[in-house]
């Protein structure tokens, strides 16, 4: 197996860009920041599927974090990401410091409207969209692929930046990949090894109470019901809820049923210190 080329520098980035764009070939690019699981990989998948070339970027990005939250210990696995890589014949991985993605003196961020101020994530991350935006649309400059993908599990993240790469002319084709999970049904995330032994047997709930609320309004269940039962059983399982809402797929709108749809479902809840999020369609 031929390991990924690397690119730590932006000289060395648009050498390998140049190189893989020769015969006018196809790039996708996966933007995550590592700790890669299954969820990472399918959409590695998909991008091979979908393009000639694939490019992966791992960047802990720090400008998406808050003061309080986990950059310091955002789990960074190099080592193992890059044998997978490897293993999946990824072309090239970018993988730039901070210094080299927000050189001194950096002084400009995206300020997104729109699916980022849904009252979803936004509400409870208030500076998560900014950054993401920020970083995504300077990902998109420097990899200049033809396509990126995002994984739903980060469904308002993925309406986000749909959006901004067409409100910026930026020429990149956003592809939305299908959540991942564990057996159990929780939605693969690198945020999970964070989860304690009983935290973990009780994370399964998010997704059993997504689905059942969707049955139930399938069902024909009033959706202020359906939600406020499974608000309820959330908290039973120990978790302190965000939300549970309804909204529309494509806008992110609130609905007040299904016939106002098509609905996604999303959730997120803490439990314990670790923030989980998940989403299905109704
Ligand atoms: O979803 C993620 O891993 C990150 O938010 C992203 C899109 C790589 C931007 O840093």
């Amino acid at each position: 197996m031929t390991q990924p080329l690397i690119a730590r520098s932006l000289q060395s980035l648009h050498r390998a860009r140049t190189e893989l764009g020769r015969r006018n070939a196809t790039v996708a690019l996966v933007p995550t920041m590592g700790a890669l699981h299954d969820g990472h990989i399918s959409l590695v998948r998909l991008a091979r599927r979908r393009a000639k070339k694939v490019v992966v970027s791992i960047f802990v990005n720090p400008t998406q974090f808050a003061a309080h939250e986990d950059l310091g210990s955002y789990p960074r696995t190099w080592k193992a990401d890059l044998a997978k890589l490897t293993a999946e014949g990824v072309d090239l991985v970018w993988h730039p410091d901070a210094k080299t993605m927000y050189p001194d003196g950096f002084a400009t961020r995206i300020a997104p409207e729109g699916p980022a101020l849904a009252g979803l994530e936004d509400r409870f991350r208030p500076h998560f969209f900014g950054g993401v935006a920020t970083v995504v649309a300077k990902l998109f400059t420097q990899v200049r692929p033809d396509m990126a993908l995002f994984g739903e599990k980060d469904f308002q993240q993925l309406k986000v930046v749909s959006r901004m790469a067409r409100d910026l002319d930026l020429g990149v084709k956003v592809i939305g990949g299908a959540i991942v999970r564990e057996r159990d049904g929780l939605a693969m995330s690198s945020r999970n090894v964070y989860l304690s032994p009983e935290e973990r047997s009780a994370a399964p709930v998010l997704f059993r109470t997504l689905k059942d609320t969707a049955k139930r309004l399938r069902g024909g269940d009033r959706l202020k019901a359906a939600l406020a039962d499974g608000a309820e059983a959330i908290g039973r399982a120990g978790f302190v809820l965000d939300y549970l809402e309804a909204r529309h797929a494509d806008t992110l709108a609130p609905v007040s049923s299904l016939t106002d749809g098509p609905v996604r479902l999303l959730v997120a809840a803490k439990l314990g210190t670790t923030r989980l999020i998940d989403n299905i369609r109704a």
